[in-house]
């Protein structure tokens, strides 16, 4: 069958396999262009591997330089009745095919994070594979919906703000327009909802259980991923359901930063990164027309980063360069003093960026944000996150599905 992109809304229904094979490729090839990691991680447990900031990482750190072996947790869908599968399914199969051929120990485990069956497979895989301790825990999840590992009634987050309503625009990336969008005030308990969801409990848990079964090497650290984001955007996202449950996953880092430090000499880091086309942010509503400005002004000054370049730079110069983290290089003075927060958005942040960015946004309406905003570059980011539009792949050949199905992630 001849796959095609097939976009609902901000939605794709469709991945191409051959594709996310080739944007793997890609960002291999980066990593493998750019200057290598001196140093780094031995074996790594990487949770949310298959897609954006997390297979990023998971790139960054066996191929950029460091070789590390991982161990990666998704949520993905495989070939069935119901479609060919999705995007992430094939990264983590493309991925490990790559690591493999080069040497590297690269395992996946798919299904729910949040569950405990998927925690003992960790903690019996690292045993079995990887020599019984991981020197690295990355928590990049991101989803909608955690089930209350007690009851098992279901969290579910919803992206609002927090106090007055908020109206502006989004994209719809079926139609190629920019359509009225609002977001609505949330009530507590959709508040509360949202912290448990993407806040840090769930990451929290994760450590006491490997700290609990003694996986983890002396040393070990652990990151998470967060955002922040310029002024502009904090009614609809820093003061928002997202931002208050990033405050926590914040709040957690110190707690973790400071278990990890009296039992095992360990350290706790959130990572802030900048803002990028992911499956994840493509749904928070009125957001997009920022990144739209932002594309435009980081690509025109030169400066632009994608989920790859990003990781890259965090690990080969911020976290694994020579001078290491030392807890007082990356404290950031606006937050709490003794939370290390790692500030990959300092190039987004740069006033002459933000200038500009809110000139363009200033100017931007639904008839002409395809010129004043890099629409293209939004688009083109999205079908690469879904296999589509790379140029190494003809997508007028068929695939074979059956084949396909043979290969195990
Ligand atoms: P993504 O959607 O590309 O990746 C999410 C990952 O989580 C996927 O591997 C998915 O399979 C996995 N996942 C989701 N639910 C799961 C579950 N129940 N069990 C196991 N795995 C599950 O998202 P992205 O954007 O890479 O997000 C990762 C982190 O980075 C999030 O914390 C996000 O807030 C943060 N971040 C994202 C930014 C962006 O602009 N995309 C900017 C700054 C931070
Ligand atoms: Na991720």
């Amino acid at each position: 069958m001849v796959i095609q992109p097939e976009i609902q809304g901000v939605v794709a229904r469709t991945a191409h396999p051959y594709g996310c094979q080739q944007a793997v490729q890609q960002q291999i090839d980066y990593v493998q262009s750019v200057a290598p990691m001196t140093q780094g991680p031995l074996r790594v447990l990487i949770l949310g591997a298959s897609s954006g900031f997390g297979l990023a990482s998971r790139i960054a750190l066996t191929f950029g330089g460091a070789q590390a072996e991982t161990l990666g947790v998704s949520y993905e869908r495989g070939p069935s009745d119901k479609g060919i599968g999705s995007a992430g399914w094939y990264n983590n199969i493309f991925f490990k095919q790559a690591a493999e051929q080069q040497g590297y120990i690269a395992k996946n485990i798919v299904g729910d994070a949040f569950s405990d069956e998927v925690r003992q497979h960790v903690a019996q895989t690292i045993r079995d594979e990887f020599g019984g301790h991981i020197d690295l825990v990355i928590y990049s999840l991101a989803t909608g919906i955690r089930p209350d590992p007690e009851t098992g009634e279901v969290w579910r987050s919803c992206l609002k703000t927090v106090g007055e309503n908020f109206s502006g625009y989004s994209v719809d990336l079926e139609n190629d327009e920019l359509v009225p969008a609002e977001l609505t005030a949330a009530n507590d308990e959709e508040i509360f909802a949202t912290t448990k969801v993407m806040g840090g409990e769930d990451w929290q848990q994760w450590i006491n259980f490997l700290l609990s079964e003694n996986l983890l090497a002396p040393k070990a650290k652990t990151l998470a991923y967060s955002y922040i984001g310029p002024e502009s955007t904090y009614p609809i996202y820093h003061h928002g359901t997202l931002g208050i449950a990033k405050q926590h996953l914040h709040q957690t880092a110190i707690a973790i930063n400071q278990q990890l430090a009296q039992m095992i000499n360990g350290q706790a880091n959130i990572v802030v990164c900048k803002a990028l086309v992911t499956k994840a942010s493509v749904f928070i509503p009125t957001f997009s027309p920022y990144i739209l400005a932002l594309f435009k002004v980081m690509k025109q000054m030169g400066n632009h980063e994608g989920c790859i370049e990003q990781m890259q730079r965090l690990f080969a110069q911020k976290i694994y360069s020579a001078a290491g983290t030392e807890k007082k290089q990356c404290n950031d003075s606006d937050e709490q003093s003794d939370l290390a927060l790692i500030r990959m958005d300092d190039w987004e942040l740069k006033p002459e960026v933000q200038l500009q960015v809110n000139k363009l946004m200033a100017e931007m309406n639904a008839d002409n944000f395809r010129q004043v905003g890099d629409y293209a570059g939004y688009k083109s980011a999205f079908l690469a996150l879904n296999g589509f539009g790379l140029s190494s792949v003809d997508y007028t050949q068929p695939v074979d599905i059956e084949e396909l199905s043979r290969l195990a992630p």
